[in-house]
């Protein structure tokens, strides 16, 4: 199966993505507990990333959460969006919350 590469600019970490699955489904297999998987079907906004490069195909989206200056600039619903070439995103709103805060907590525990 091909994957594409997709790096979270905010941590350094990348996760493999395929192009049949979401940006989410792969995020959500880094493992990491803060990632905030809501309604998966573009609905509830928890997911918002901004892609700063590569590549995506996208799905219909809730202009509540994504106006038209949003899509426009790359800001997007992860649970929406397919790869369709290596991915350069950063993580927006609550999604950065909880996924900056949990690399923070790893880095101190792994100076200690
Ligand atoms: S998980 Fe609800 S909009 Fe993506």
């Amino acid at each position: 199966m091909i994957y594409f590469n997709v790096l979270i600019e905010e941590t350094g970490e990348t996760f493999r993505c395929s192009p049949n699955e979401s940006l989410l489904v792969g995020m959500e297999r880094l493992g990491k507990k803060g990632i905030p998987v809501g309604c998966r079907g573009g609905g509830c906004g928890v997911c918002k990333v901004e892609i700063t490069s590569g590549d995506y195909v996208k799905r219909v989206m809730s202009r509540d959460y994504v106006s038209v200056e949003d899509e426009a600039a790359g800001r997007v619903l992860a649970c929406r969006v397919k790869p369709a070439s290596d991915i350069t995103l950063r993580v927006l709103g609550k999604m950065a919350k909880n996924v900056c805060r949990t690399s923070a907590t790893q880095a101190v525990a792994a100076a200690a």
